[in-house]
């Protein structure tokens, strides 16, 4: 899986080989990133340079065959005439910029290389392999080992870089990234999920042309305006054809992606720690490691490129112990309470919620201190006993006994200037002395650079963790970092990145002292949705919004990087708080379920008949869960831009969801298509029965009834609540080839009358379809 033969390097995956060579002059050429090939002869691949270039520099005098600037390269340096983006900026021990890395040895291991303090993809079966290469610079005694990784079984190859410093003067790294890689041909587009809060991870494309793009984080986290995940996707790919590569860094603070077009029609890809505001010291015998860079290549599109990351987050990134284990479905008190609640009303949230079938409740904000609102109180994890008279035992006593498990919420790297901890320790937030520090939803952030602060962010929450029963925690981090300093650092560009490996201690101890704690990270929804956090939280909140409708483009944009079963995803009311959306309860459900299932409402303004649907939706998940939260996932070319179509499919069963966020008038006869069946075998499909609210038709609803009532008066209001009308259901049976070929859909609604055999999806409606082997 791992050979080198005739000076060339062969990284083997599955269904893919990554093919680099030794130059004679030291340099490691990037020759081949695709399907796996037969023959071995890589002369195919080779750079073809005959003469330079006009201004080209050769790199060894007389020769005009290794210019670096016109090759593709596995890494590049600084001064010795490639003028492309450099992924390495250090100051040397001469106090010049420039290095010259070459080829010294390697060594090829089992299983990955542990690192010291980094989060890096577990092994967990035996086809991992390693290679280590060394490199060393032509005049100082620096070396740089670059690690190689094949995830053999779900074709992912992990890069990164340990630099370490043998020379007797200091040397101070500015930028050093993860991976390099340049690919011969630049017709790709790029593909980015961007946003910002409430509209985390939209797919944005660009076409690529000569010049640098970057994509990054400088907030302090990964962040939600720039996901660390991108893609390079040749011009004609698709969801089911051609090429896209895909990038994507285990690594939770700022982060940073360039994608460089040369003059020369040569393409540029790097990632790993933004060099911005970054400065790393390395003294004699130091060592300096970057986050893990981890790529997949897939030449039948997006679907396949997508399935691979699904795989290896499922195999080697998800904490072992919750690897292929269904996770529960939630009630979380935020949406429904918000900092306004009691011992009392949680209690009858709860009752109402374990008859519905959920199975953890989760407590959220407001439960310490005086945390009326959000003003005060981060920091203080003492339980408020006005609000929980019996404390966090009692109500977690009191939610286990109904069949529940319990989950508790807390924001523990962040503190609030009124609070006991800020009043006895303000030397614990990053502020900096002489100005005032900046605020962010009225709260600093703990240095967490300091170990005195991550031993009491540890023992606090320890503190209740130990004092009651708690199974599951929801961490939270609200704000971006401003007045970056801490004094446990001699060079502040160590701020950022010393922060993030403080955060990986603290999550490292709580875990392994917690082993069957499940942690869903969150940061005011998918501020911090990336690889790293998901190495300690099998789960991350993708959103605060969850109007459906816009997590269609969330939900969406995530599962080009992440599986379903690590995007924690809620039902909660119509209309919805930040868009004032009405949506059907049916899409609110058909949506959460292509995740993690939760409910986040308070079940109070629910009416009878929404309780009796909620339930059916519990039941259903129930049933499917295996194959919502781990199913092989698929995209579909919807049918214009207000269609959304999703599939799961295990084993024998095939979930489709199909989502409609506008309605035409008089729409097309609509056909929908499965994936994945075996064409010579026969299946059930049939579409999940659900209802629809008679308030839906207004005023229309007066010609359908023999008695003439107010449409919008009190006697229809009660009405609904009891009574809804049935939408129409498809159930047949047909062969694998028919279904993947496409099965027509009884007519959608088009305004000439309503039968019960009537598709009625409208604006934001929406069907699942479930087909089974028989
Ligand atoms: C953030 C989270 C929410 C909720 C609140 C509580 O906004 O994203 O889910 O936990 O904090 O303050």
């Amino acid at each position: 899986m791992i050979k080198f033969e005739k000076s060339s390097f062969v990284i083997s995956t599955k269904d893919l080989n990554y093919i680099f060579r030794v130059l004679p002059t030291g340099q490691l050429e990037h020759l081949y990133f695709g399907n796996k090939l037969v023959d071995q002869n890589y002369e195919a691949f080779q750079s073809k340079i005959t003469a330079g270039s006009g201004s080209t520099i050769d790199y060894v005098e007389g020769e005009n065959t290794v210019a670096l600037d016109l090759m593709t390269l596995e890494y590049s340096g600084i001064g010795k005439g490639d003028y492309r983006i450099s992924p390495i900026e250090i100051k040397m021990p001469d106090g010049t910029f420039v290095n010259d890395f070459v080829y010294d040895s390697y060594q090829i291991l089992d299983g990955v290389i542990e690192s010291k303090d980094l989060p890096i993809s577990r092994a967990n079966d035996q086809k991992v392999k390693s290679l280590v290469i060394k490199l060393i610079d032509r005049k100082f005694k620096i070396e740089l080992k670059m690690i190689y990784t094949t995830f053999f079984n779900s074709n992912v190859i992990a890069r990164r870089i340990i630099i370490s410093n043998n020379d007797d003067k200091e040397i101070v790294i500015r930028k050093i990234m993860s991976m390099m890689i340049d690919f011969p041909e630049s017709d790709y587009d790029l593909i980015t999920f961007d946003g910002g809060w409430i509209k985390e991870s939209h797919k944005t494309k660009r076409p690529l042309s000569i010049g640098t793009y970057i994509n990054d984080s400088v907030t302090g986290n990964s962040s939600n305006r720039h996901n660390p995940g991108i893609i390079l996707a040749k011009k004609d790919a698709h969801k089911d054809y051609g090429v896209c590569v895909g990038i994507n860094l285990v690594y939770s603070g700022n982060h940073y992606e360039a994608v460089q077009i040369s003059n020369h029609g040569l393409m540029r890809v790097m990632n790993g720690i933004n060099p911005h505001c970054f400065e790393w010291p390395l003294k004699k015998g130091e060592s300096f490691e970057t986050p893990e860079s981890v790529m997949s290549y897939s030449n039948q599109g997006f679907n396949t490129l997508s399935q691979s990351f699904h795989e290896f987050i499922n195999t080697h990134v998800t904490p072992r112990q919750f690897q292929n284990v269904s996770r529960p479905i939630v009630l979380n008190s935020w949406e429904a309470f918000f900092f306004d609640f009691n011992q009392r009303k949680l209690e009858a949230l709860a009752k109402k919620a374990s008859k519905l079938g959920v199975e953890l409740f989760v407590l959220d904000d407001g439960w310490f201190g005086s945390r009326n609102d959000d003003h005060q109180s981060l920091g203080d994890y003492d339980v408020n006993k006005k609000k929980l008279p019996g404390g966090l035992n009692g109500l977690s006593d009191h939610i286990h006994k109904m069949g529940m498990k319990f989950g508790l919420w807390f924001e523990p790297e962040m503190v609030n200037p009124k609070s006991k901890l800020y009043e006895s320790h303000p030397e614990y937030a990053v502020k900096i002395e002489g100005r005032t520090p900046t605020l962010g939803r009225n709260q600093l952030v703990l240095d967490l650079c300091n170990q005195e602060v991550r031993e009491y962010i540890f023992e606090q929450i320890k503190e209740v963790l130990d004092h009651a029963r708690v199974d599951f925690v929801k961490w939270d981090m609200n704000r971006h970092m401003t007045d970056m300093y801490s004094s446990s650092v001699g060079n502040q560009g160590m701020f950022f990145h010393r922060y993030i490996l403080g955060l990986y201690e603290i999550l490292n101890k709580i875990t392994k002292e917690y082993p069957n704690l499940m942690i869903e990270t969150c940061s005011s929804g998918g501020n911090r949705f990336d690889l790293g956090m998901l190495y300690y939280s099998p789960q991350i909140w993708a959103s605060d919004n969850t109007d459906p409708i816009e997590r269609l483009k969330i939900q969406e944009g995530l599962s080009y990087l992440y599986p379903q079963s690590s995007i924690s995803a809620h039902v909660s009311l119509a209309p919805h708080a930040q868009t004032l959306r009405k949506t059907p309860l049916s899409t609110r459900f058909n949506v959460a379920s292509f995740g993690i299932l939760g409910y986040e409402l308070d079940l109070k303004y629910i009416s009878p008949i929404e309780k009796k649907e909620i339930k059916k939706q519990i039941e259903l998940y129930k049933t499917y869960r295996d194959v919502f939260q781990y199913g092989t996932y698929y995209r579909f070319n919807p049918k214009d831009e207000h269609q959304k179509v999703w599939q799961v499919s295990l084993g024998n069963t095939h979930i489709l969801g199909n989502f409609q966020t506008l309605s035409d008038a008089s729409p097309n006869l609509e056909t929908l298509k499965l994936k994945n069946l075996e064409s010579d075998e026969t299946y059930e499909i049939e579409s999940i029965g659900q209802s629809m609210s008679i308030s839906r038709f207004g005023h229309l609803i007066s010609h359908a009834l023999p008695i003439k009532i107010n449409p919008y008066g009190s006697i229809m209001r009660l009405i609904s609540k009891y009574k809804q009308l049935d939408n129409a259901t498809e159930s047949f049976v047909a062969s694998g080839e028919a279904l993947k070929h496409g099965f027509r859909l009884k007519q959608q609604f088009m305004g000439t009358g309503y039968n019960d055999q009537t598709r009625i999806l409208g604006d934001y409606g929406s069907q699942i379809y479930i087909a089974k082997k028989i």
